[in-house]
């Protein structure tokens, strides 16, 4: 555990951070099958957080408002769900308005908290961090650095308090739906009896919503999907020229997913020299790299039964976009 010294409010945990070797193997194994594949955990690294960072900003992309909305009303009430001094935990980065307003809601109900959020990257936790430090003096963050289940692993044996788990944004629909229910049954049993859990969770809708929430007209979605090319050129020594790769997100309706997809615009060969391969793509061939999945009420009832949980509360934004789902151990 190492902590800053100017900010002893602060500690950064590593707990099994992916490394190069694993985005190596990953990459191998999914340019090397068929259908291809990419793995989307190494969206993230500085530059694909900050591009999701503005993804978050556009109005196609309607899921964090409509999520803040939902936050805004209820964070009273999702704050005194839980014991007062209740820790809050975060799967994922939290730094943005909607953890905010929980963050808020915690602070003046216990008049200091705990926050612990759980990322994949260094960079989007240290940011956070800083700026959350800043507003609020009396909170403390413990940033836990490595994928959700080591996170998981680590909060179990370090931090045994009562808390509040958020797992916002549609985080959840990354996960095919079996998968989303599994890993809900391990955060439950990660859990006290009075402990909570908050999860987003984007809901069915029509086409041309989810299209243009997945495919914007300025071309940042397709800026970040691109930029999982970009960073296997970087560390990779990948060859991809950008140009050549056309963003694709199609909505499967029937599996309720949006899957997103980039297109070879060419016949072409590409070099990744530290894996010592080559990769032939045909025209217009398809390197899947994402699905989005969206649930109706009726399938959040069967997910939150899958994973063990009950749900106590669930809240829909005004124009019925999304919900977010407060859960307890069943
Ligand atoms: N968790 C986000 C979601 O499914 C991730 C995301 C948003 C995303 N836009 C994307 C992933 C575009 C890949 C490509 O809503």
């Amino acid at each position: 555990m190492e902590s800053t010294p100017s900010a002893p409010r602060f500690a950064l945990i590593a707990a099994g951070e992916p490394v190069v070797e694993d985005f190596a193997r990953e990459v191998q194994a999914g340019l090397g099958g068929f259908p291809k594949s990419l793995p989307c955990r190494f969206f993230y690294d500085a530059e694909g957080s900050r591009l999701f960072e503005e993804i978050c900003k556009l109005k196609e992309y309607y899921i964090p408002a409509a999520e803040e909305e939902i936050l805004r009303k209820h964070a009273g009430e999702i704050a005194a769900s839980v014991p007062a001094g209740a820790m809050l935990v975060e799967l994922g980065s939290g730094c943005a308005e909607k953890t905010r307003v929980l963050i808020e809601a915690l602070l003046r109900r216990g008049g200091a908290l705990h926050f612990v959020p759980i990322d994949i990257s260094r960079s989007a936790l240290e940011g956070c961090a800083a700026r959350l430090l800043a507003l609020h003096p009396a909170l403390h963050v413990s940033a836990v650095c490595g994928e959700y289940r080591a996170g998981l692993a680590h909060l179990r044996r370090h931090f045994q308090g009562p808390k509040l788990v958020l797992w916002l944004g549609s985080n959840i629909g990354n996960f095919d739906r079996g998968e989303a229910a599994e890993f809900l049954g391990q955060v439950g049993r990660a859990l006290r009896p009075d402990d909570r859990v908050l999860v987003g969770v984007d809901l069915r809708k029509d086409k041309e919503t989810l299209r243009s929430a997945y495919d914007d007209p300025k071309g940042v979605t397709a800026r970040f999907n691109r930029n999982i090319l970009s960073r296997i050129n970087r560390e990779l020594g990948g060859h991809f020229d950008l140009q050549k790769f056309r963003h694709v997100a199609y909505y499967n309706e029937s599996a309720g997913r949006v899957e997103m997809f980039l297109v070879s615009t060419a016949a072409q060969r590409v070099q990744i020299e530290k894996l010592e391969l080559v990769v032939d793509f045909k025209n217009g061939e398809a390197v899947h790299t994402e699905d989005s999945y969206k649930y109706s009420p009726e399938e959040i009832e069967a997910l939150a039964q899958a994973g063990g949980l009950r749900i106590l509360q669930a809240w829909t934004d005004g124009p019925e976009r999304f919900r977010s789902v407060l859960l307890a151990p069943a």
